[in-house]
This record gives C-alpha cells, sequence and structure tokens, in this order.
C-alpha cells in the first residue's frame, strides 16, 4: 500500500489559522476532492473538527480519525490512537493507496511514513499557527508540477507539486 500526505503550503508553510483555511482555492479544494475520493483518508482531531458539517465525515471515502482521547467516539468514522493502527485498518481493507490529509500534527507523523507528497505550492505566505513542517529535500525528488494562474476565482497562484520519496 502506497501512503500519500496531501496538503496545500503557504510559502512560509502554513497551512491554516485558528483550526480553519485561510484561503479559498476551489481548483485545489476540487483536486484534492477527486484525488482522496473512494481512499482512506487519515486525519488529527482537530482537522476532523474543522471540517465543515456537509462535510463531516468527508463523503465518500473511509475516514480515520487520530486522537489521543480514549473515549472519543465518532459516528460514520474510525477513531485510532496512533497513525500505525490507521495505517493498518487502511491496509487490511486492502487500499492501494491512502492518503494523510493533515493537520500539522499528524503531517509531521506522516512524514516518516510517506512515499509520495501533493503539496499545493501557494505562492503567497500568510500569518498562520498550523504548519506543514521542513522535509529534507534531498529524500524527495520533484516528479511533477502543474501551474495554476491568478484568475477571477483564484486569488493566488498556485502549482501543484508531486514529490516521490527516494
Ligand atoms: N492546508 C491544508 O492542506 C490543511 C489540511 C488539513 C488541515 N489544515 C489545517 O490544519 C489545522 C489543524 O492542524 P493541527 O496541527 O492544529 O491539528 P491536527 O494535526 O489536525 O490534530 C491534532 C490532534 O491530533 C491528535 N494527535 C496528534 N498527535 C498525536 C499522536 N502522536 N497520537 C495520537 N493522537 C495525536 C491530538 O488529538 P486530541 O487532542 O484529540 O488528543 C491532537 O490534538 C487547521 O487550521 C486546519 O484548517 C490545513
Amino acid at each position: 500500500m502506497k501512503i500519500a500526505m496531501i496538503a496545500a503550503v503557504a510559502e512560509n508553510r502554513v497551512i491554516g489559522k485558528d483550526n480553519d483555511l485561510i484561503w479559498r482555492l476551489p481548483d485545489d479544494m476540487k483536486f484534492f476532492m477527486e484525488k482522496t475520493s473512494g481512499h482512506h483518508v487519515i486525519m488529527g482531531r482537530k482537522n476532523f473538527e474543522s471540517l465543515p458539517p456537509k462535510y463531516s465525515p468527508l463523503p465518500n471515502r473511509t475516514n480515520i480519525i487520530i486522537t489521543r482521547q480514549k473515549d472519543l467516539f465518532i459516528d460514520g468514522a474510525h477513531v485510532v490512537h496512533h497513525l500505525d493502527e490507521a495505517l493498518e485498518i487502511a491496509k487490511d481493507n486492502g487500499e492501494e493507496e491512502a492518503f494523510i490529509i493533515g493537520g500539522g500534527e499528524i503531517y509531521k507523523l506522516g512524514l516518516a511514513v510517506a512515499d509520495i507528497m501533493y503539496l499545493t505550492e501557494i505562492k503567497a505566505s500568510f500569518d498562520g499557527d498550523a504548519y506543514f513542517p521542513e522535509f529534507d529535500r534531498t529524500q524527495w525528488t520533484e516528479i511533477d508540477r502543474i501551474n495554476h494562474p491568478i484568475d477571477s476565482k483564484h486569488k493566488y497562484e498556485f502549482d501543484f507539486v508531486t514529490y516521490k520519496h527516494r
């Protein structure tokens, strides 16, 4: 099973503020929805709580939530206490590509086990309180980069970048 991380990251590595996203980039949201649809998605408890009610749990995906709380039960989702446990569920279900979908604390855990990263690199910096972890670029090969320009629906330019672990 391939382990993927998928994130939208600002130039200063910011990914969110006050447990919410900062930017509105519909084509990036569409990319996320299409890429992860039908797959296992693994997320931190805070990221799960930040999802709008309409997308909670994320539809058409097996949602797995990581928490240290022993008594947390969430309707329509698996609740686990370790990343390994989450990956085990995905593997046992015959998943081919499991997605670690954040936030910052969970990306940090995921970096040690990920095979591939789909990063939407936004060409701007933001004030925030959640970050994508710094990663050793000598360990990752950029295999794809597609630019998305500013337009009427997208206030910021960004690149869809794929990095493969060496
Ligand atoms: N730009 C993007 O692509 C993107 C994607 C996802 C999220 N975000 C943003 O990221 C922010 C949330 O990220 P965050 O870093 O604050 O929180 P998070 O990673 O979503 O969740 C943190 C929580 O995960 C649990 N956890 C963390 N490490 C654990 C471990 N080792 N073992 C067991 N449980 C563990 C804890 O839950 P308990 O407290 O319940 O124990 C912890 O409070 C939001 O602003 C969100 O909008 C951005």
